[in-house]
């Protein structure tokens, strides 16, 4: 297969995901970097676009002019920036004729998804969004053991993610990734916005069932931030299952804790983001089972996101890897979803999950409906 051309928004010297992004596209050699404008700073983008091979380009805009007119020029892009970029670029891409594999959150705001999702539409493009933890083999097999119905009905579903790097106001010392995240007009929104909506995503990819209501505390534990750092939200699901979420970026000496559990009538079942290559299930009648990634007695779904035997450990590039395998499959094949990929859909679902609990925490309304998501 000729690998699908990749241009990308972000990721210049010194960014974060950016990078990895790249990695995990080229992983496979289904996919190339061939163009970027990877930074505000026009040096910086060409000394990126030098680095990794590319053409690089002093502007976004610029870069999809050219590119979407050559007959060699990109025909995806990945989203890299902060948050208030998703937006404009997703939709500029689009409808230049562009495929898209956007980072989270979608975009600023509900209102900017629920556009992005008609300008989806009408493009008839691809548009993947990277909630990175649905890469992961174990989460995929996860899912498989729910689907099959192992657990009995689901009836409770704990998703923590705490981290703890944002503890002190480092944004008010010059660390350039906090600076951004806590300035409303470039993230939107805070923790919830930043991590929480991996979480609140992995519950329903997992769990296979929509959060319905939701009961939420967001809140700002270090003084002087205008977006929240702290975020404990009950969870009610279609189902009737119940649930807890907890998203936190001060939680002093976490890392990159994300957890998952999902309790049905006879089981449950525990994955931890700092043991990826395992799932632990644990029976109500029974002795626990421990299940191991690149395993012959796992799903084709999660047997599909390894690449090397049992026991060699992969992690956060592999699971990337895997939403651009599924990608650029769905590209050279035609197909209108990339799979396992989450989408628009799921883009939608999260900012409102966003919108929703930072409006009822602030007024104090309790108990209310997550209402506004896409089905
Ligand atoms: N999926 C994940 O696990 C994950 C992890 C980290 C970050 N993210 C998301 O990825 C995005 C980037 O986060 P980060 O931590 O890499 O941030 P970062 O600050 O490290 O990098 C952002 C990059 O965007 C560039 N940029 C800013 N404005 C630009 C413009 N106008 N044109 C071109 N480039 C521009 C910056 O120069 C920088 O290179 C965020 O939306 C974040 O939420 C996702």
């Amino acid at each position: 297969m000729t690998p699908i051309r990749l241009a990308m928004v972000g990721g210049g010297p010194g960014a974060f995901i950016g990078p990895v992004h790249r990695m995990a596209a080229e992983l496979d050699g289904r996919i190339r970097l061939v163009a970027g404008a990877f930074s505000r700073d026009p040096d910086k983008s060409a000394a990126a676009a030098e680095a990794w091979g590319a053409r690089g380009y002093a502007d976004w805009r610029e870069m999809l002019a050219v590119e979407a007119a050559r007959p060699d020029g990109a025909q995806a892009v990945a989203v890299v920036t902060p948050n208030h970029l998703h937006f404009p670029v997703c939709r500029a891409a689009l409808e230049a004729g562009l495929h898209v594999m956007s980072d989270k959150p979608a975009t600023l705001n509900l209102a900017e998804a629920r556009e992005l999702a008609g300008v989806v539409e009408k493009s008839g493009r691809l548009y993947g969004l990277t909630y990175t933890y649905t890469g992961y083999p174990m989460i995929r097999e996860a899912r498989e053991i729910v689907r099959r119905g192992d657990l009995g009905q689901v009836r409770k579903i704990v998703v923590e993610y705490p981290q703890g790097w944002l503890s002190r106001a480092i944004e008010r010392e010059g660390a350039k990734q906090a600076e951004w995240r806590l300035d409303p007009a470039l993230a939107g929104a805070g923790c919830i916005g930043d991590i929480g909506v991996h979480a609140f995503n992995l519950a329903e990819f997992v769990g296979g069932v929509r959060v319905e209501r939701l009961c939420a505390d967001v809140s700002t534990v270090v003084p002087g931030r205008p977006l929240d750092d702290d975020c404990n939200v009950l969870l009610r699901f279609e189902n009737g299952a119940r649930g807890v979420l907890i998203a936190s970026q001060i939680s002093a000496g976490a890392r990159n804790g994300l957890k998952l559990q999902v309790y049905g009538e006879t089981g449950g079942l525990t994955w931890s983001h700092e043991r990826p290559s395992e799932l632990t299930l644990d029976w109500l009648d029974g002795p626990t089972h421990v299940l191991h990634a690149a395993s012959g007695y796992l799903s084709g779904p999660a047997q599909a996101a390894s690449r090397i035997p049992t026991g060699h450990p992969e992690g956060f590039i592999e699971a990337f890897a895997n939403l651009y395998r599924d990608f650029a499959a769905a590209i050279a094949e035609g197909r209108p979803d990339a799979g396992l990929v989450p989408g628009i859909g799921e883009g939608v679902r999260s900012m409102a999950f966003v919108e929703t609990a930072v409006a009822a925490s602030r007024d104090g309304q309790g108990w209310v409906t997550l209402e506004g998501a896409l089905p």
